[in-house]
């Protein structure tokens, strides 16, 4: 047996397991302040959820997809991704006529991606989708809750938005033609990547990484130039908004994005910070992916956040978070009951406690010490004049403090 975690996978504890959650709950925080609500859809969908809709050009599809047939001979698929899934809950909820439907998710994904730093084959995002709505106002609510999320993680310095346009239906079309037009003649050049997307998704080629399709695509038509008059409005709409909001962004004229289901708006918040792996959040526009999915005419633009990259970021910021843990020390065996009698009381009033079982007294100090800024000490003295004493465990001072108010006391002393 390999005591191992699988390749691409990884334990998250200690003090990466607190970044975990504070990227977590904060997101949760903001996107109930946007009037957005819960919603948990299973880790596996039948294949046909994703294979359909994101594309059968896209990487997620050919090469990255956890697909695997269960003993009923079912073809299930861990989610690569939470879009597809959360419009596939929403049908099968019978939820499409209360819309506009918002809803955040949490939660684990799977790609088989050549691991490196920030790229995890199970890695965690926070998503949103805002569902039904075919106004840009919908567009500039996920934006700008995108950026309060990522300013109030302390990020505001380090990312940048990028956004673009692909349009409606007709201008992508339209400039699909126009872009394999230009690439034909140099189609023996391209990658071989490349050279298949030529076929099946050829605006994914103006984002390869290769060096070679890069120089080819640097002089090829964008998609913005082919636009038509609503389109232009629609995004003129967005981005004036984003700046009436004082939101920064940069257009960014090839960002198409990996997904098939795109229209309109694409978007990705990226940092310097984290080598290759920059991009931390993104999304768009899909406003046919729940009619092709057979839930009605229902527009929709979401985003979904790097939790793994999110969390590597913040470490980089506050590499140490002192957890302020009091440690709890009975005196003598005899004064242990009114130590967790204490415990329970300072426990209820939001204070983070522990007790070291056993030992004695140097021994349970010397346990505290390893988790703890501070020890309170129960029993000896000053106990008997209605006292107690509080111990910093990094600068070795001590104090005596009332037992009358404890509670009220010690935060002021804990987290002044
Ligand atoms: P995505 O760009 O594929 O979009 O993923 C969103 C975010 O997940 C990325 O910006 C990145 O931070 C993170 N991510 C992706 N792959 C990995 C990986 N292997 N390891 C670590 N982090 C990763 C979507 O998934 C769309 N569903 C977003 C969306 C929602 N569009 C509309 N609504």
């Amino acid at each position: 047996m390999k005591n191992q975690p699988a390749r691409g996978t990884r334990d998250i504890w200690g003090k990466e397991f607190s970044h975990f959650i504070k990227v977590q709950s904060k997101a949760w925080e903001i996107a109930e302040r946007f009037g957005f609500q819960g919603i948990e859809t299973p880790i596996f969908e039948f294949t046909e959820v994703f294979l359909k809709n994101l594309g059968d050009a896209s990487d997620i599809v050919n090469k990255e997809m956890y697909t695997f047939s269960d003993r009923g001979g079912d073809s299930l698929t861990l989610r690569p991704e939470g879009t597809a899934s959360t419009v596939r809950a929403i049908i099968s909820e019978g939820l499409t006529r209360e819309t506009p439907l918002k809803f955040y998710y949490q939660g684990p994904m799977f790609r088989y991606e050549r691991p490196q730093k920030g790229r995890y084959r199970q890695f965690y995002q926070i998503g949103v989708e805002f569902i039904g709505s075919n106004e840009p106002l919908a567009d500039v609510e996920v934006l700008s809750l995108s950026y309060d999320f990522l300013s109030e993680l302390g990020l505001k310095k380090i990312i940048e938005l990028k956004i673009n346009t692909i349009g409606d239906k007709e201008s992508r079309d339209n400039y699909r033609t126009e872009l394999v037009k230009f690439l034909t003649p140099q189609k023996n050049k391209l990658s071989e990547d490349s050279q298949r997307r030529l076929e099946q998704n050829p605006m994914r080629i103006l984002d390869s990484k290769d060096p070679q399709d890069k120089a080819i695509t640097l002089n090829a038509p964008r998609p913005q130039n082919h636009l038509n008059e609503s389109s232009k409005k629609f995004f003129d709409e967005v981005l004036n908004n984003l700046s009436k909001l004082g939101i920064p962004y940069s257009i960014d004229d090839k960002l198409v994005r990996g997904l098939d289901y795109y229209t309109h708006t694409v978007f990705e918040f990226v940092t310097e910070s984290l080598g290759s792996q920059g991009a931390v959040l993104s999304g768009g526009r899909y406003n046919d992916l729940v009619k092709n999915m057979g839930g009605g005419d229902l527009p929709g633009v979401g985003m979904a956040a790097g939790v793994d990259r999110l969390m590597l970021l913040i470490d980089q910021l506050e590499p140490t978070s002192e957890q302020k843990i009091l440690g709890i020390i009975p005196v003598f065996d005899a004064d242990v009951e009114n130590a967790l009698l204490i415990m329970q009381k300072l426990r209820h009033s939001g204070i983070k406690c522990e007790m070291p079982l056993t030992g004695n007294i140097s021994k349970k100090m010397k346990k505290a010490s390893k988790n703890c800024s501070h020890a309170l000490i129960v029993g000896g003295e000053e106990w008997t004049t209605q006292n107690i004493v509080l111990k910093n465990l990094s600068s070795g001072e001590q104090k005596t403090i009332p037992l009358n108010n404890l509670e009220i006391n010690i935060k002021k002393e804990i987290y002044p």
